[in-house]
Order: C-alpha cells, then sequence, then structure tokens
C-alpha cells in the first residue's frame, strides 16, 4: 500500500501540474512505497479479474488498459513473459497470494500456442509461435505488424521453467512433464529451428538479429535442456545452444555490442537499450563475470553500458539531461535515433539501467573478486579516477569502494525513475524528454511496473535462481568457428494443459501482390473465402506488407498460406482488397470479386509458393483523416 505520506502527495496533486514542485520521498521509503503500487499495477492489467482491464481472458497479460493513443489493449508474448517471470521470482520469494495468476498464465499460454495467425500456425512447422501478440481474449490479431518476433517462445519458455523447477521441488515432477512441459517443448523447438533466421526485434521496428533475442533464446536451450535432463524426455532444439553462443559474441564491435543486425538499409549506428535488457533478463549472481553468457558483470556489458547512457548524456537529443554531470544516472531512451512519440526516456529502460548496475555488483560479491580491463576501465574511471586495469580480490579496497560507488550510481538512475513518476506512482510507457517532462504514450504499463518489482527485487538482494552451468557438458563454451544452423523442431498441442487438439492444416500459398497508392498510415488487407481471408468478416481480413512500397511501384504483398482444409483439388477462391483508411474512418472495399485458382493443398508445412497474383486497386483511393 502506499505510505501516509505518499497519500497526502496524492492528493496535493489534484492539482495537475505541480508535481515538480512537491518535495519527493527519501529514495528507501519511495522503492518501499513504489514496489507495492507497481506490483498492483501488474496485476491490475491480468485478466479474467484485473480491474484496469475487463474482457481480458483468464492468465492474459494485457501491455496497458490504453485504447487509444496509442491502443496496447492486446497481449504480447514477450511482455508477458517478462513480466510472469517477476510474479513467479516475486512467488519464490515468499508472495503465495500470486500462484492463482501463474497457473492461469500456464493455462493461457498452452492456447495461444494453438491459435492460428498471421505469422503461421502452431503445426505443423511451428511458425505461428512467432507472432508476437493477440487480443485480450485471446484470439488473432490481423493488424499489420513487425513479424514475426523471435524473442517470445524463449522468454515464455524461460518463465515456466522457473515456476516448473519449482513444482518438482516440490514433489510434482509427473505434474510438470505432462502438463507444462509440452508447451515449453515447442518453445524450445521453435528456438531451435528458428534461431538463425531473421525476425523482428523487440521494438517490432527493424528485422534481422538482435542481441536480445539471441541471448535470451541461449539461456531459454540452456536452462531447457537440464529441465529436459530431469524430466528424462529429449529437448528437441537444445542441442543448437554452442551456435547460439557463438552468434551472440558476433554482436561485439570492440567498443560496445552493435545491437541489431539489420536487413536492409536503416539509419541505427547499433546503440540500443536492449543490450542492457538483455544481460538482465538472463542475470544469475552466480556466473562467472567472464561467462561468455554477458552478464551485467562482464567487462563487454559494463563497457556498452558506458557507451550507452553516455549517449543519453547529450542535452540536444535529450534535454531532460542538461545538466547532470558523469557519473550520476540520467533519463534512457530506447535508441538515439528512436522517433516514436518523438522519442522519449522510457521508465522501464531507466529502472532497467539501475538493475543492471545492482546486478553487475551482486556478481562481484558472489564471485569474490572483480576485474577490470582495457574494455572495461573507462565504465569505472567514471565512477572512480583512480580505477587501473587489473584483478581486485575482497581483500583489496578497490574491490568495496568499486561495488559502493557502482551501487550508489544505481540508485542515482532509481532517483531519476523517481523523479518523474506522479505522485500516484503510476508508471507509464515514457516521460517527455523537454518540459514539461511528464508521462506519454500508454498509461499503466504492464512491463514498467514489472520493472520496478524486479530492481527492487535486485536492489533488495533477492535474485533469481541460478541457470548457468558451472561444469559438465552444458557449461557455456563458444565453438572455435560459428556456423550457421538450425534443427527441425517438433510440436504438438499442450492438450494435458488446456491446449485445444489441433491438428495442421492443409496449406495452400499464394503469393498476392497488388498495386495500391496508398498514405501513410492507411492499410490494406484481402477479404475473402475459407478462414485464412476471415470469410469475409473485415474484423480478421489477412493482412498485405508494404515492405517493397516504393513511389514507382507501389505494391503490396503477402505470402498467404491459405487453409484449405475444408477443399480438396484445385479451388477456386474468391476475395477482394480492402483499405483500411486512418482515423476510425470507413474502409474501402472493392465492388468486384477476384478470383485464384489454388492448386492441392498440403500438410507437411511447405510454404512454397504456388501461384502469383498481379492487381491493381479498383476503386476510389483512400483520404488522410485529420485526427
Ligand atoms: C491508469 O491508472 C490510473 C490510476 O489507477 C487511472 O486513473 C487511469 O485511468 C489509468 N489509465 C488507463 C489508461 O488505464
Ligand atoms: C475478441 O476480441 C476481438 C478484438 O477485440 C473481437 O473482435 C472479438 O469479437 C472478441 N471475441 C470474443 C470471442 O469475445
Ligand atoms: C546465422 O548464423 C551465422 C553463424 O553464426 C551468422 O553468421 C548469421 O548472421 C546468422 N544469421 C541469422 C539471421 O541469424
Ligand atoms: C489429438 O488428436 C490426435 C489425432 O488427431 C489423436 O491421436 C490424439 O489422441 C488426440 N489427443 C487428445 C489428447 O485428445
Ligand atoms: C521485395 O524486395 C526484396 C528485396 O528487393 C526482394 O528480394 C523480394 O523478392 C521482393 N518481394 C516481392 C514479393 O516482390
Ligand atoms: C503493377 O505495377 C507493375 C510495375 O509498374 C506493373 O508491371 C504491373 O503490370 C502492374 N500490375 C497491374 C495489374 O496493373
Amino acid at each position: 500500500m502506499p505510505s501516509i505520506a505518499s497519500l497526502a502527495l496524492a492528493s496535493l496533486l489534484a492539482v495537475p501540474g505541480i508535481s515538480t514542485l512537491i518535495p519527493k520521498l527519501p529514495l528507501e521509503k519511495y522503492i518501499k512505497s513504489e514496489r507495492a503500487i507497481a506490483l498492483q499495477g501488474v496485476l491490475d492489467n491480468i485478466g479474467p479479474n484485473g480491474v484496469k482491464v475487463p474482457g481480458a481472458g483468464r492468465g492474459i497479460v494485457i501491455a496497458s488498459p490504453s485504447k487509444v493513443d496509442p491502443d496496447y489493449f492486446y497481449t504480447w508474448t514477450r511482455d508477458a513473459a517478462l513480466t510472469l517471470k517477476t510474479l513467479i521470482d516475486e512467488f519464490l520469494l515468499g508472495n503465495k497470494a500470486l500462484q492463482p495468476y501463474i497457473e492461469d498464465y500456464v493455462h493461457s499460454q498452452a492456447v495461444l500456442q494453438t491459435v492460428s495467425n498471421p505469422s503461421g500456425t502452431l503445426l505443423p512447422s511451428g511458425s505461428g509461435l512467432g507472432e508476437p501478440k493477440f487480443t485480450a481474449n485471446g484470439t488473432r490479431f490481423n493488424g499489420n505488424w513487425g513479424r514475426p518476433q523471435r524473442d517470445g517462445p524463449s522468454l515464455r519458455a524461460v518463465a515456466l521453467i522457473q515456476y516448473s523447477n519449482y513444482l518438482i521441488s516440490r514433489g510434482k515432477r509427473e505434474r510438470v512433464k505432462t502438463e507444462i512441459w509440452p508447451i515449453i517443448a515447442n518453445d524450445l523447438s521453435y528456438t531451435g529451428q528458428y534461431w538463425n533466421s531473421t525476425g523482428f526485434d523487440l521494438w517490432e521496428e527493424v528485422s534481422g538479429s538482435s542481441f536480445f533475442t539471441t541471448q535470451n533464446q541461449y539461456r531459454s536451450l540452456i536452462e531447457g535442456a537440464a529441465l529436459a535432463k530431469t524430466l528424462d524426455v529429449p529437448c528437441t532444439g537444445c542441442g543448437q545452444a554452442p551456435q547460439v553462443l557463438c552468434f551472440l559474441q558476433s554482436y561485439w564491435n570492440g567498443k560496445s555490442f552493435t545491437a541489431n543486425f539489420i536487413t536492409g538499409s536503416n539509419n541505427r549506428g547499433g546503440v540500443d537499450a536492449n543490450t542492457i535488457l538483455g544481460p538482465i533478463a538472463l542475470f544469475d549472481a552466480g556466473a562467472p563475470c567472464d561467462s561468455p553468457t554477458l552478464q551485467p558483470c562482464h567487462s563487454r556489458s559494463l563497457a556498452n553500458f558506458k557507451v550507452f547512457v553516455d549517449t543519453f548524456r547529450n542535452s540536444a537529443l535529450y534535454p531532460i539531461n542538461a545538466g547532470i554531470s558523469q557519473g550520476k544516472g540520467v533519463a534512457l531512451g530506447r535508441y538515439p535515433e528512436d522517433t516514436y512519440y518523438n522519442g522519449n526516456p522510457w521508465y522501464l529502460i531507466t529502472l532497467g539501467a539501475a538493475e543492471f548496475l545492482y546486478d553487475a555488483v551482486a556478481g562481484w560479491s558472489k564471485n569474490g573478486y572483480l576485474t577490470i580491463d582495457g574494455a572495461s576501465l573507462p565504465f569505472f574511471k567514471e565512477l572512480y579516477p583512480l580505477a587501473r586495469v587489473g584483478k581486485f580480490s575482497w581483500y583489496h579496497p578497490s574491490y568495496y569502494v568499486l561495488q559502493h560507488l557502482v551501487r550508489t550510481y544505481a540508485d542515482t538512475f532509481v532517483a531519476v525513475a523517481q523523479k518523474y513518476t506522479p505522485a500516484n506512482g503510476m508508471l507509464a510507457e515514457q516521460f517527455l524528454k523537454s518540459a514539461p517532462f511528464t508521462p506519454i504514450s500508454a498509461a499503466n504499463l504492464t512491463w514498467s511496473f514489472a520493472s520496478f518489482v524486479s530492481m527492487a527485487q535486485r536492489r533488495d538482494g533477492r535474485f533469481p535462481t541460478s541457470w548457468v552451468p558451472r561444469s559438465g557438458p552444458q557449461k557455456p563454451v563458444v565453438p572455435s568457428v560459428c556456423a550457421a544452423s538450425s534443427v527441425q523442431g517438433t510440436y504438438a498441442p499442450a492438450t494435458a494443459a488446456g491446449a485445444p487438439n489441433v491438428t495442421a492444416p492443409c496449406v495452400s500459398t499464394v503469393r498476392f501482390v497488388l498495386n495500391a497508392t496508398t498514405y501513410y498510415g492507411e492499410n490494406v488487407y484481402i477479404t475473402g473465402d475459407g478462414p485464412t481471408l476471415g470469410n469475409w468478416d473485415l474484423a480478421i481480413a489477412y493482412p498485405l506488407l508494404s515492405s517493397n512500397y516504393t513511389a514507382e511501384r507501389p505494391m503490396w504483398w503477402a505470402d498467404v498460406p491459405l487453409d484449405m482444409t475444408a477443399g480438396s483439388g484445385t479451388t477456386t477462391v474468391k476475395y477482394k482488397y480492402a483499405r483500411q483508411q486512418n482515423c476510425g474512418q470507413d474502409w474501402i472495399v472493392e465492388a468486384a470479386e477476384r478470383t485464384v485458382q489454388v492448386p492441392a493443398c498440403r500438410t507437411d508445412g511447405s510454404s512454397q509458393v504456388l501461384v502469383e497474383t498481379n492487381d491493381a486497386f479498383i476503386g476510389q483511393g483512400g483520404t488522410p483523416g485529420s485526427c
């Protein structure tokens, strides 16, 4: 519950715009009160009883109750998994009231795995597991989106493995084996099959390979192998772990981690918060700091941290950080080129930086020594000008001085988040980089709240269970040569956890290609016969992609795996194109039906394009709304 003092502040704050004039609570007290607010903030966004998300299905974690500007009233596999990981840690730390939420999550994920969606289906190839988001009630989301995203299955596996290990310690091994392992096994199969394929990053903007994704994929395969061994079951995909670890090392560019290897042209310099959020997601306090898993206390992670933070110590980019000296925390955003909502600091990244530093201190503390090398020296010198290269063991004064300074530095990032948190403790997604520095974008963001709770756990010296093997065949060792690789996964609905017993659809893939001049914010869909095209229901029409659109060739396209299970042989499929105008204006649907001859379908998961259309939109163009 909020303290009396914060309640008093909350009532004062009925007058808008004066929050920065009100003296803030001392950090210690603030963390205590905000932690409780944040935990409740998470629970309020989980169906079916979350007070802020009426209509959300059981165990569905909604990203934010915000339905307009922006509409985040969906569940993202990534946000949900990271949130549950924190809730499971909180549960393991003694909050037994959280178990029903965890059980509901297990059930909801078993079902979501089977929902066919624009990324594909569970059967036969697992492709549907890469879908980033679903509606609040767990149905498919058909909007044009950055898909697939390949971090979600790994993060979900990590959360479920953590809970499984708890259940096993309570004698529930059989239950884990029959109910939860099948969900995890699908996600690990997906990871082993697709880790070396391109996908969208955690910000859903660029396609390629992403540090955060690769790092978490590695963790899931290692933990998955250990759980499989305990359960005495095979793990398809886990054998890919050494190659994933090899690829992870390649993001290091000599000074920092290049956050993404992007397919196609882009304006990114490679500095991105995903390289801070990755290490905290796989933090293991007892792992050696030189572990190639790239823990927060790894010298490269520390070097990268400084490069990342210094990027935002630029008052032209971030006026909010003007006048803050080196060695003090600043407000942090996703990456310097960000334009979403004009590119502002995020609570979860500013808090994530604090968590990163608490984690690093914990790593040195558990290991009993701290190493400074050429890469990490600038990080240490910023806090302690006398720092020098060397290995400092527990009996060396520098060992204590540096840990103290880094912990104090971490606190200054929390203080920044505190400064820009409204008195009612609600955490939005972002806060303005320029005056008046008020919250912006989605209100009450679940991930922001979860990030506060995990930061507070670490600051309190409460760490997640260890996962990095110290010896044996799974001990992280980087292969001398990296190889492109993949292994075919095995997939099955997790029926014992409540998933429907779906079967592989019989699919014919058609490439729809359309010329249609559109304006920014307008989207184009195909509506038509059969389940994939939504049976003429515009709400579930199939989205086309604008990825190859140019002024010379206004091309919209998609390779559509038409589910032809109901038909047989060559079939005529009827369809029309439909423009979805922006600002909630009416759809513009073509008047006449088109047809395409579709050859016999296949159940082998092949996505080979069998037919290609060459169409041009017939009918009026769209008009931009003025919203
Ligand atoms: C966020 O939470 C606050 C406090 O409970 C509430 O007043 C506000 O309406 C919420 N906003 C959204 C979009 O849910
Ligand atoms: C689920 O949510 C979607 C989008 O909000 C809505 O169109 C659909 O009708 C809902 N389905 C059910 C079964 O409630
Ligand atoms: C696949 O792995 C190889 C070897 O590590 C790497 O060079 C390549 O960039 C990877 N591609 C993707 C898309 O992950
Ligand atoms: C699911 O369906 C398959 C065949 O389609 C069947 O072999 C299997 O027994 C079913 N599983 C359950 C749990 O009903
Ligand atoms: C889209 O552009 C890429 C890159 O130029 C090209 O390889 C691909 O074939 C194009 N896709 C279609 C459907 O034309
Ligand atoms: C679409 O545009 C391309 C490139 O200008 C052209 O070759 C093609 O014939 C057009 N298709 C139709 C149906 O007009």
